[in-house]
């Protein structure tokens, strides 16, 4: 009988207070300018990811779902293909889909490691718990850290790797930083990775704006949650209830956009950044894009980043798209 190993975790933060700045910085860039803008990672503090988890749950929101769903007729396939013995997945969050891919590399025998990154500190430090409870002799190391800025502090490879970065969350980037990050992402991948990367897919602008937009209004108290991060981080006084949420699907350039638009107008203090902001009524702060995908563009960018696409894996309905690609 196989000897019952212990699971270990060990947890690392590259979150310091250069990032503190961060936030300080993104703040001072981003609502100075003419088009106030910010960026969607300080959506994420323990609150915001828990909203986030319940966007996944909501009737509009099919892409948590759909790629479950895909996820679970292709593991198998994915992880005979790629032999991986260890998953590193950026932006984790609270790894639920996950558990469909460790399952396929346990069943597969191959299963030593799992590598979250995410920004969330409560989000990887409980996901890491609730798996090594589950998943027993799996090795978890968590990299709390920016995954734009710390893809250098993965462990040492154990073997070959699946990197797998889900939700759609590549779409995140406006299309320059998307190349930028995925090269850089292939950067850290060895001769042998491979990565499992899930892209929503161009559709009916109607069912992807209620996707952000739902009727429960989760969506917007998820985006409206920016604001008390300022207030509590910066010491900022945003009259949360004098913003609303605004989501549309740009036609043209084929992303979503998520808003925050003062109802009326408004002065706000940052008290740690010394800077006053005015907002004229109506004038809106960009929080988010969710870019969509076609087959061309996806292989454009992957090609932009020095990756070739393997296999491309979509739901019956062709709501999204998981894609495996490797180094060219
Ligand atoms: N993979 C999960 C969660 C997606 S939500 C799913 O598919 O449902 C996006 C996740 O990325 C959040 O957990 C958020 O905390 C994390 N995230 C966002 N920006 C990040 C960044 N710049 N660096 C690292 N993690 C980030
Ligand atoms: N990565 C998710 C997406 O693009 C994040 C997300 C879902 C989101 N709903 C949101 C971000 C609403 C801001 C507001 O689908």
């Amino acid at each position: 009988m196989e000897p019952i190993l212990e699971g270990t975790v060990e947890v690392r933060s590259y979150l310091g207070l250069a990032d503190e700045r961060t936030l300080a910085d993104d703040v001072l860039d981003g609502l100075t300018r003419p088009l106030k803008e910010l960026p969607p990672k300080h959506l994420y503090d323990a609150r915001g990811s828990e909203l986030f988890d319940a966007i996944c749950e909501l009737p509009e929101y099919y892409q948590t779902r759909t790629e479950r769903q895909i996820l679970r007729t292709q593991a198998k396939p994915v992880v005979a293909r790629t032999g991986a013995v260890e998953l590193v997945e950026l932006g984790s969050g609270s790894a639920d889909k996950t558990r469909v891919l460790l399952d396929a590399m346990r069943e597969a025998g191959t299963l030593r490691r799992y590598v979250p990154v995410d920004v969330s500190e409560t989000t990887v430090r409980a996901a890491a718990a609730r798996l090594i409870d589950d998943y027993p002799g799996l090795a978890v190391h968590g990299v709390i850290g920016d995954f734009e800025r710390h893809l250098t502090h993965l462990p040492e490879p154990l073997g070959p790797r699946l990197f797998a970065f889900l939700g759609g969350t590549i779409g995140n980037f406006p299309p320059g930083s998307r190349r930028r990050f995925l090269r850089g992402l292939r950067k850290v991948m060895a001769p042998g990775d491979h990565l499992l990367l899930g892209t929503d897919v161009v559709k009916d602008p109607h069912v992807i704006e209620a996707a952000y937009d739902d009727s429960a209004g989760v969506t917007a108290q998820f985006n409206l949650n920016m604001l008390h991060v300022l207030n509590r981080e910066l010491g900022a006084n945003f009259d949360v209830d004098a913003f609303e949420h605004v989501a549309f699907f740009d036609r043209k350039r084929e992303w979503i956009e998520m808003r925050l638009r003062a109802r009326e107008e408004q002065h706000v203090r940052v008290e740690a950044l010394n800077l006053d902001i005015d907002f004229s009524a109506r004038e809106e702060l960009r929080t988010e894009i969710s870019a969509k995908f076609t087959p061309g563009r996806l292989r454009g960018d992957l090609a932009a980043a020095g990756l070739e696409l393997v296999e491309l894996y979509a739901d019956p309905d062709k709501l999204f798209a998981v894609s495996l690609s490797r180094r060219r």
